[in-house]
């Protein structure tokens, strides 16, 4: 898949300069259609070495600095999960439009003061669940669309990262919960596809291994979810597989449909990298080639910038956050009452 890009330009910030922040700025940097403006992070040094690399001429550890520039129209927030309600609320009534990163918050308050900010404000707001610009799961929903697999009936979806991801990459794991920061992915997709919300949420999660890492959020989930179509969905996930697997992303969605099945099982994957130092899978969805990011990654960005050149609504809205974000919350609180949640 490729972009069209719109025609037009729309002037761009970036605010979290982290792993999903540089990509971000490098996606604004190339797109023919966008001018990256300026990048905020708390580690002003981080912005800093992006802008050198990226061509920023604004660069500030404050993000009240960058709203304050009048000539940015639209910003990227690319926080940790749990602190995207205040940066977003701001950005939108500093008249900015929002490609927020997924989660769009960790509790329903904070979701719906980021919604209420956005009506009042009239500026687009896409929260970038970029998997559905992945190939299996975009076909998947034309296939839906055009009536060849039937009624969606139920799904699986298992997404697992390795303990490199909560112990080493991340270090505000424990503010989080997988399903904000995994199963949020694969909710998306399957409510996409099912068409309505969810309406019943068992969940089931424990504690062990992070626990005695000293990292306070737990290993794994299991969570079923009814919908109010009658479709049901399981999604399961942990951060605890070993390091020494190949790949960091462990994944598997199945959907069983009245007249159809779809599988989509990427590992183990067949590009195999080896080095003297280590043996990977490397991944097919995303990359860099010829020096520059391909795949889902740069494509959701891109739909986002062409959004605010244009002024069509993106494909996932804020609506559609909300109504996400109370069943991620939901899921959180069934693993941790025991009980069914109803919405
Ligand atoms: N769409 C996807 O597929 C995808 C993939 C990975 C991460 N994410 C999401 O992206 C977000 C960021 O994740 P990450 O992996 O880049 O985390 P990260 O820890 O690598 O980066 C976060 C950055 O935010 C900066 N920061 C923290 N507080 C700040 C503040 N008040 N003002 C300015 N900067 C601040 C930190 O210095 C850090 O550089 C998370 O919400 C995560 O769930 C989405």
């Amino acid at each position: 898949m490729t972009t069209v890009y719109a025609q037009g330009n729309v002037n761009y910030g970036v605010i979290g300069a982290g792993l999903q922040g540089e990509k971000h700025v490098e996606v604004a940097s190339l797109a023919p259609n966008a001018t990256l403006i300026g990048i905020c992070d708390a580690n002003e040094e981080r912005a800093r070495v992006l802008a050198l690399k990226h061509g920023a001429k604004h660069i500030c550890a404050d993000y009240q600095e960058l709203l304050a520039l009048d000539e940015v129209e639209a910003v990227s927030v690319a926080l940790p999960d749990h602190l995207h309600r205040d940066v977003t609320v701001a950005a939108l009534e500093a008249g900015k439009h929002v490609l927020l990163e997924k989660p769009m918050a960790t509790s329903v308050e904070d979701a719906e003061a980021i919604v209420a900010a956005q009506r009042a404000s009239g500026r687009k707001l896409m929260v970038n669940w970029s998997n559905r610009w992945m190939i299996p799961f975009a076909q998947t929903k034309q296939k839906l669309d055009a009536g060849a697999l039937g009624d969606p009936l139920y799904c699986y979806a298992r997404l697992n990262n390795t303990t490199y991801v909560p112990t080493k990459m991340l270090s505000w794991a424990a503010n989080t919960r997988l399903p904000y920061w995994l199963i949020c992915h694969r909710y998306d997709i399957a409510r996409w596809y099912f068409g309505c919300e969810a309406k019943k949420i068992t969940a089931v999660s424990r504690s062990v291994v992070l626990k005695e890492m000293g990292i306070d959020t737990p290993d794994f989930y299991q969570v079923t979810v009814e919908f109010e179509g009658g479709q049901v969905g399981n999604f399961e996930s942990c951060w605890i597989l070993p390091e020494s697997l190949p790949y960091l992303v462990d994944s598997k969605f199945q959907l069983v449909c009245t007249k159809g099945y779809v599988n989509v099982d990427p590992n183990p994957q067949v590009h195999q990298l080896a080095t003297e130092e280590r043996y990977s899978l490397e991944g097919f969805l995303a990359a860099n080639v010829m020096g520059q990011p391909v795949g889902f990654v740069r494509q959701a960005i891109e739909h986002f910038i062409n959004c605010c050149v244009t002024g069509a609504e993106p494909l996932i809205t804020g609506e559609d956050g909300l109504q996400i974000t109370r069943a991620l919350v939901a899921m959180v609180e069934a693993a941790e009452s025991g009980e069914a949640v109803y919405l």
